[in-house]
């Protein structure tokens, strides 16, 4: 595994160096560390869902020996880096992710703490063949999460704020609609998988699968 270790002057170069760095096609990793007394950096970093690392190696660590202060972080190649706050007004989050730099991540969510509902229903959308789409419908009451485990898929949403694409490619970024919106799901890549955590058991009466009767819902 390739990697390599940033040196960071300014915080808000981060998303460039590592885009930088990544232009070395076998790099797979990056890593930086900030002193945990510097709470802007500290701050902007976990603010913008960076992962902390706990797996330094050792070598590495034995250069910084003499600082007890330093908190690791770690980008691994095909982290969404610029995600925005919200896509046609639904909440865009980075899910809670604790990252290696050789074995990659594991991300989680709970109810009601990560996710501001209970969750009542899981289900995933599996062997969609590239360039297919799904979803044409909005739900009354629904609310769901939903992100993409693996693959790349583009996610259009419309409600009263207004119609809004983002692309799902990083595993630990997540949507949470929690109002009528209508969706349509892209697959850009083969095998991609769209996986949803809902607040209700699965009913039919819920979805509106008429465009034009969710528009006339909407007004
Ligand atoms: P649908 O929500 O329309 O999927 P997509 O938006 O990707 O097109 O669901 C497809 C079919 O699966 C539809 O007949 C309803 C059924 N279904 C269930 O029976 N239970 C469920 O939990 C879900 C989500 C769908």
């Amino acid at each position: 595994m390739t990697i390599k270790e940033l040196k960071i002057e300014d915080p808000y170069s981060i998303v460039d160096e590592i885009n930088k760095s990544f232009a070395v096609p076998e790099l797979e990793c990056v890593f930086w560390c900030v002193s945990k007394n510097d709470s802007d950096s500290l701050d902007f970093y976990e603010s913008r869902g960076f992962h902390k690392v706990v797996d330094i190696p050792a070598d590495i660590l034995k250069d910084h020996a003499d600082r007890d202060d330093l908190v690791w972080f770690a980008s691994l190649r095909g982290d969404q880096l610029s995600i925005p706050e919200a896509v046609a007004g639904c909440k865009v989050v980075k899910l809670q992710t604790i990252a290696t730099m050789d074995s990659g991540e594991l991300s989680f969510f709970e109810e009601n703490s990560d996710i501001p509902f209970d969750i009542k229903r899981i289900y995933y959308i599996s062997k969609v063949p590239e360039g297919k789409r799904r979803g044409f419908h909005a739900h009354k009451d629904l609310k769901q999460l939903l992100f993409c485990p693996y693959g790349r898929i583009l996610l259009t949403l419309e409600n009263k704020s207004g119609r809004e694409e983002i692309e799902l490619s990083d595993p630990s970024v997540g949507v949470i609609i929690e109002t009528p919106t209508w969706r349509e799901m892209t697959w850009l890549q083969k095998d991609s998988v769209l996986c949803v955590a809902a607040s209700e058991f699965y009913s039919m009466d819920d979805y509106i699968r008429d465009y034009d009767e969710f528009k006339a819902y909407l007004s």
